[in-house]
């Protein structure tokens, strides 16, 4: 029988240089520090799930470098299953280059060793996304990957959850293969192709889009906190107001709760009110994957 939640994604060293401010164009700013902290969407979501107490296999490739060691290390720290994850030889590991200030982060992210995280490498560990009872992906690794990882999913009846981010236009066949697709507003407007400002705007595109690719969405709003579709109405369940250190992973926290949540088989009221939560504890501390909370964590809120 199924159990437990495979992530298919990506694992980047975080480069996080805090700042009063962004330079300009062409202009250059001192900033206060520089951290390096382990990250990248998928990474972050496998400790989210793995923090939450599900039982966690990881599939991505980092670097043959120092990099690669500590982020291996701090998978290994936080009770994610390292078996599917490759260390590719002469190749660097992924790395994001955080711009962050008070008020908020940029982010470039350079892919080195998560491009080696192909089709060919994710049929490799077929096995554990057909024994997962949820597959999890983002777009930090090629898309083929993604679509590579729906299918072998879909044909085991494993439900499939895509996080869109970073956002870009997505193939048709993965839309179809994507039982749960979880952008943020901005992410929303570029898929699905309409500015979304009123509520009743949201409801539309959503609606449209369900009945188009019979994907469930749920989009994340920020401190507004997430937006779906109950009986073609539009649901906003909102974010406790509490003080941000970091919002850096507060998407991938979500997007584990909400993962976490569909593996026990929560209605989906509840699991977007236990995403949120986990969403509002993660931006409480500094770094994409130390503020993900536990369930007691969650639990107490
Ligand atoms: O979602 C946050 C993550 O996106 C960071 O950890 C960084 O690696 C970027 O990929
Ligand atoms: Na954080």
């Amino acid at each position: 029988s199924k159990s437990g939640i495979v992530i298919i994604g990506s694992l980047n060293m975080d480069v996080v240089v805090t700042m009063p401010r962004l330079p300009k164009l062409g202009e250059t700013v001192h900033g206060d520090a520089v951290h390096y902290v382990p990250g990248g969407k998928g990474a972050n979501q496998a400790i989210g799930c793995s923090r939450l107490t599900a039982e966690t296999t990881m599939i991505g490739c980092v670097g043959s470098d120092m990099f690669g060691d500590m982020i291996l290390r701090q998978m290994t720290d936080n009770g994610v299953a390292l078996g599917a994850i490759g260390k590719i030889e002469g190749e660097s590991t992924g790395t994001a280059h955080i711009s962050h200030t008070e008020d908020d982060n940029c982010i470039v992210v350079v892919a080195g060793a998560n491009s080696a995280c192909t089709a060919e490498y994710v049929r490799r560990y077929e096995a554990d996304i057909q024994s997962a009872s949820v597959a999890v992906a983002q777009l930090e690794i090629p898309l083929t990957s993604v679509t590579t990882a729906f299918e072998i999913a879909k044909a085991a009846g494993v439900i499939t959850v895509l996080n869109p981010a970073p956002a870009k236009e997505l193939p048709d066949e993965l839309l179809r293969l994507t039982d749960y697709i979880t952008p943020n507003e901005t992410e929303w407007e570029l898929i699905g192709g309409t500015p979304c400002r009123e509520d009743k705007e949201f409801e539309d595109s959503m609606t449209s889009w369900e009945l188009r690719y019979g994907t469930k969405v749920i989009v994340t709003r920020g401190e507004k906190g997430c937006s779906y579709l109950d009986g073609g109405r539009l649901i906003t369940v909102p974010s406790p107001k509490v003080g941000v250190v970091d919002t850096t992973g507060a998407g991938d926290s979500f997007n584990a709760a909400f993962a976490y949540g569909l593996s026990e088989a929560k209605p989906i009221g509840e699991i977007a009110r236990f995403a949120v939560s986990a969403a509002s504890l993660s931006v409480q501390k500094f770094g994409a994957q130390d503020g993900m909370p536990t369930l007691t964590e969650v639990r107490s809120l």
